[in-house]
């Protein structure tokens, strides 16, 4: 079986957690033969060099783009401008692109998806949205013959923790020291507590839930910044938490999107969801309600949804399947209606 030599850009959190993963060698991943031949680092020193004996580090992150031997390019390096330039020209290359990064798919992933099947390529992006849940192969494979009528969810695990740590009696300022101690929040936190990072996750749930390509401005977005510890005693007197959600619903002809701290009742599961974990509830005409839950962000769990993309972009590889058909199927671009 031939090997199928895997190009990373970016060794840091969830690079280091996919070298750590492949490098375990489950018999499931052995049969694969995925290696890690090369990655793109933004500073190289040999003690960097000596930590991945068997991978070849670089700073010049188009050599890897570029190298003939690479069948996959995986992203994990973050940013906006810098990575889609590269990924534009790995597609261009006929390589397989999986990525993390939520910023780059929810800003450009339409572009990015029209590049992929115009050159007959896969790209995949589960780790980008919920971190270690499977969400968008579910969204992807599990809804051919139902119709997803609304979603609503926990996609920030910072925003979760703090408000968490706020319902037990803490400021905010105290929670978000913590949150930054523990590193969930982004390098900028501003994105976790505006409710941009979980706008972004909504783009990218939107585009595949309901087949929109939803901008930005069409979502109603509010952070968490303006509660205060007295917010959590009411919610608590009358039988509520407060919870950082993110929802999607169907109005009449429209879809609303919101970002917002929302009053959930202590009896709805979503309720129960708490410091950094994420979760989302789908209802649909068939299935009625479906919740998944667990960590959404961390090396490991986000890295773990990197392997998954590996695993069916290698299986599709090595079966001769349209590459495409690997993961995420492109997704044709629909007008939004107005949010109401
Ligand atoms: N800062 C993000 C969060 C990390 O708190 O959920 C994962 O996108």
């Amino acid at each position: 079986m031939t090997t199928i030599n895997v190009g990373l850009l970016g060794l840091g959190t969830v690079g280091r957690g996919v070298a750590t993963i492949l490098a375990r060698q489950t018999p499931q991943l052995a049969s694969l033969h995925l290696k890690i031949t090369r990655a793109a680092v933004r500073t190289l020193t040999p003690k960097r060099q000596a930590q991945f004996p068997a991978i070849a580090l670089t700073t010049d992150a188009l050599a890897v783009v570029n190298d003939p031997d690479i069948q996959i390019i995986v992203e994990v390096m973050g940013g906006i401008d810098l990575p889609f330039a590269l990924l534009k020209q790995a597609l261009k290359n006929g390589k397989q692109v999986i990525t993390a990064n939520k910023d780059l798919i929810a800003t450009h992933g339409q572009a990015l998806t029209a590049l992929a099947a115009k050159h007959h390529v896969g790209l995949n992006y589960e780790a980008a949205v919920m971190g270690g849940i499977p969400i968008l192969r579910t969204l992807n494979t599990n809804f051919a013959g139902d119709a997803i009528t609304g979603l609503a969810g926990i996609a920030n695990g910072t925003s979760n923790f703090i408000l968490t740590q706020m319902a037990a009696g803490c400021s905010y300022a105290e929670a978000l020291a913590q949150a930054q101690a523990k590193g969930f929040a982004e390098s900028d936190p501003t994105n976790d507590v505006e409710g941009l990072d979980a706008a972004y996750k909504l783009l990218i749930l939107t585009r595949l839930a309901f087949d929109l390509n939803a901008k930005l401005a069409n979502i109603h977005r509010q952070g968490i910044t303006t509660l205060r510890r007295a917010d959590f005693a009411a919610a608590d007197f009358f039988g509520f938490t407060i919870k950082p959600l993110v929802s999607a619903r169907r109005l009449d002809n429209q879809l609303d999107l919101t970002v917002a701290p929302t009053l959930v009742p202590k009896s709805h599961p979503l309720s129960g969801v708490v410091n950094e974990f994420n979760a989302i509830v789908l209802a649909s005409t068939n299935t009625h309600e479906l919740m998944l839950t667990g960590p959404g962000a961390g090396s490991l769990p986000t890295a773990n949804a990197v392997i998954a993309d590996l695993q069916a972009t290698a299986l599709a590889l090595q079966d001769g399947h349209t590459p495409e058909l690997a993961g995420l199927a492109p997704q044709p671009s629909t007008a939004l209606d107005q949010p109401t």
